[in-house]
């Protein structure tokens, strides 16, 4: 089975483009979903050295509106998550465009090309050029990535099995668009933000469990299963923002074999474990955007589905 590239070596830049598909468009969107592998290639040959990458994710309205199939087991839409002081909210998406690459014209190229193919048929209802911040940091300074898994370990996260046959190969997506008062979070002392995240600032050690806050973001971001196994997904965030517009942000994106270990993530985080505790990060981050797909094998992706 042929999959997506969802696991793939950090790259220095990426766009994440939302789009709702029109109604009477879902013949020649599911038309167009054939040519993204070969729109991709036909882009990153150009540029070989660059890791030029394109996965695609498909909303649950739109797999019901354009395939005479049964939904892949874990796709729904993105529903709210409310905290008694933060709320994770749920904004509309039919197709997820995550481009990664090392330079940003390979990603802006190709996210023409999509559009402009599509450009009778979708609206770009979000689009988010993120960029590298240093040695892997978010706005807010710190490393940002540490735990994912890698090789093996990461495909094994992310890629659906057999317990949904027809679909295996296939994966999850949760994306969510955060602003950061970065001003708030600026005026904390180190301490107090290494306190919010769980890591030290500058090596990126993290705080052993015994002196780690109940409300820091790593300890509400792990989650278990019932036999003790840590549940892990794939992120890739990247920072973003517009200095003029006083804008500093964080694109979320979380790949998982079930969308429902994010989800627990998101639950501990906005609110709380035990319900109250909820992620310090949130009283300085809050997503403006919320959404989930199903990402379909390559396979799937390049064949016809009448
Ligand atoms: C860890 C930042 C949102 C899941 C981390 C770390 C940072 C970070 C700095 C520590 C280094 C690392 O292991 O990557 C952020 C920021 C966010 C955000 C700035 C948005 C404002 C989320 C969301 C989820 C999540 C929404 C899940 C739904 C995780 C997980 C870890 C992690 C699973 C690793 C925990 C561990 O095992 O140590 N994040 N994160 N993060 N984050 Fe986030």
């Amino acid at each position: 089975m042929v999959v997506q590239q969802i696991v793939a070596r950090p790259t220095r830049t990426a766009m994440f483009l939302v789009l709702t598909v029109a109604p009477g468009s879902e013949g020649a969107v599911r038309e167009f979903i054939t040519n993204v592998s070969g729109l991709t290639r036909t882009v990153s040959f150009r540029v070989p050295d660059d890791q030029l990458i394109c996965v695609t994710g498909i909303g649950a309205h739109l797999w019901d509106r354009m395939f005479d199939l049964p939904r892949p087991r874990g796709l729904h839409p993105f529903q709210p998550i409310v905290g008694a002081n933060h709320t994770a909210v749920s904004t509309p998406g039919d197709l997820l465009f995550h481009l990664r690459a090392d330079s940003l014209d390979l990603c802006f190229e190709l996210a023409h090309l999509i559009t402009d193919a599509l450009k009778d048929h979708v609206t770009v209802v979000d689009e988010v050029h993120g960029f590298k911040f240093f040695d892997e940091r978010d706005l807010l300074g710190f490393v940002d990535g540490t735990e994912n898994p890698e090789a093996d370990d990461a495909v094994a996260a992310v890629t659906i099995g057999n317990d949904d046959e027809a679909y295996a190969g296939g994966s999850y997506v949760i994306v969510q668009r955060y602003l950061h008062d970065l001003d708030a979070w600026n005026a904390l002392s180190t301490e107090e933000q290494e306190r919010a995240i769980g890591r030290r600032k500058v090596n990126d050690l993290e705080i052993p469990d015994a002196d780690k806050a109940a409300d820091a973001h790593i300890a509400l971001a792990s989650v278990d299963d019932a036999d003790g196994n840590q549940q892990q997904i794939v992120r890739d965030n990247m920072p973003f923002g517009r200095i003029g517009a006083d804008e500093f942000g964080t694109y979320f994106i979380g790949y998982a074999k079930d969308p429902a270990i994010t989800e627990r993530m998101l639950h501990r985080m906005f609110v709380g474990e035990p319900p109250g505790t909820s992620d310090r990060i949130l009283d300085f981050s809050t997503p403006r955007t919320g959404s989930l797909y199903f990402v379909p094998s390559a396979a799937f992706l390049d064949e016809d589905h009448p």
